[in-house]
């Protein structure tokens, strides 16, 4: 056996972001994962072809015809995060929502019922608002918190469970095991949107989801400059993924996954110093008169802090955190427009901090915290609050 065949699935999470999936490029012996920018790929005979077509629409692994389908450097993403999210196969995808999109689609049909969060990205809103519905597909929007309102809204045909396991915009955290415990007896597949926290703080696969899915834009690729989505859970379910992804056309481009693979190996160090600056400011901003309540599953103050100290792991709560100002729409936007760190922007998870202050979730600002020296942060915030008086 190679050196580079080395099982990595006993190791520790840091040492799987660093080698799973990854080894010398079988050609040149590159280290790093080259770019493998091709459409398609060359054949000896009609023969080895022939075989080889056959052998793809069996998904069979390393194998490569064309790169809607499968490409090298896609691969080794797969197999990367396959190890972080303890999968037995995974996904990539253009986007998060590609990957939702075909996490869904994939379990629903027409005359299919789902049952979804009320709590959801604004995209995921419209799918199960408008789209998934036109296509003849019931939805009921639930307050899961509350697991009497999942049992009521099953129906004889209800098919999937879906959620955010700490919701956007509202940072609610679901009771992963029980909600699975309830899918399952009614038999219903369990797909859980774990964007918010990354599989650094919580793995939805081993509470019980049946499939997990991320926008890879956000924690997984970390840095602001490349779209990715994840989906990973059992074989048998990423094989139909993968059928609807190709056929729809949803893969991600080489380059960009290639930047999602190197950044995913600095994802453990990056969302650790995430999340202590995040509870580091959600201490300080809980501690200022200007504020009226502040919303992270680290404090004490959130309804569900227990269950996050139960569910997460090595005592991170992640790098998510909304602060509602006292005051109105005013004072929130001459805080924001007050600060000098944290850009105004969409988007989470990167190395960057984030602000997001939005009048329509009732004038909450959500921030995203990133890897900058948190004292930095705090004077910042904090002359923003001289300036906003
Ligand atoms: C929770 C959640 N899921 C999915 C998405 C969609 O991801 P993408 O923008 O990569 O399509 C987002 C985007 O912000 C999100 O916040």
């Amino acid at each position: 056996m190679s050196r580079y065949d080395t099982d990595y699935s006993q190791m520790g999470f840091a040492t799987k972001a660093v080698k799973s999936g990854e080894g010398p490029d079988p050609v040149t012996r590159a280290l790093n994962t080259p770019i493998y920018e091709t459409s398609t790929y060359g054949y000896e005979t009609a023969e080895q072809y022939d075989e080889m077509l056959e052998r793809g629409a069996a998904w069979e692994p390393d194998l490569y015809i064309y790169s809607r389908t499968t490409n090298p450097t896609t691969s080794a993403l797969e197999k990367k995060v396959m190890a972080l999210e303890n999968a037995e196969d995974a996904v990539i995808t253009a986007c998060g929502m590609a990957a939702i999109s075909n996490a869904l689609l994939s379990n629903l049909n027409a005359g299919d019922h789902v049952i979804c969060s009320d709590d959801t990205f604004m995209c995921t809103s419209s799918l199960f608002a408008d789209i998934l519905p036109a296509k003849g597909i019931e939805t009921s929007r639930v307050e899961v918190l509350e697991l009497d309102n999942i049992e009521k809204a099953l129906r004889p045909n209800t098919r999937v469970i879906y959620l955010e396991a700490l919701s956007n915009p509202r940072l609610k955290l679901s009771d992963l095991p029980a909600i699975a415990e309830i899918a399952h007896a009614h038999g219903c597949r369990f797909i859980v949107d774990n964007t918010f926290l990354s599989p650094c703080v919580m793995r939805p696969l081993d509470w019980g989801a049946d499939i997990v899915v991320h926008s890879g834009t956000k924690y997984y690729v970390g840095h602001g400059d490349a779209l990715c989505g994840i989906v990973a859970g059992r074989k048998e379910d990423m094989d139909r993924v993968r059928y609807y992804y190709d056929n729809l056309g949803s893969h991600i481009s080489p380059y960009d996954a290639w930047l999602a693979l190197r950044s995913v190996r600095t994802m453990p160090l990056r969302v650790r110093q995430q999340s202590e600056n995040a509870m580091t400011l959600a201490k300080w901003f809980e501690s200022r008169p200007e504020v009226d309540y502040v919303t992270y599953p680290g404090l004490e103050s959130h309804p569900q802090h227990m269950l996050a100290e139960k569910l997460f792991l090595n005592g991170n709560f992640g790098g998510m955190l909304c602060v509602h100002l006292k005051g109105g729409y005013e004072e929130m936007c001459r805080f924001a427009d007050a600060t000098r760190i944290p850009p105004i922007a969409t988007s989470l998870g990167d190395v960057v901090t984030l602000m997001f202050p939005k009048k329509a979730y009732g004038n909450l600002i959500r921030i995203s915290t990133g890897c900058e020296d948190v004292n930095d942060l705090i004077a910042d915030f904090g002359q923003a609050f001289e300036k906003m008086k």
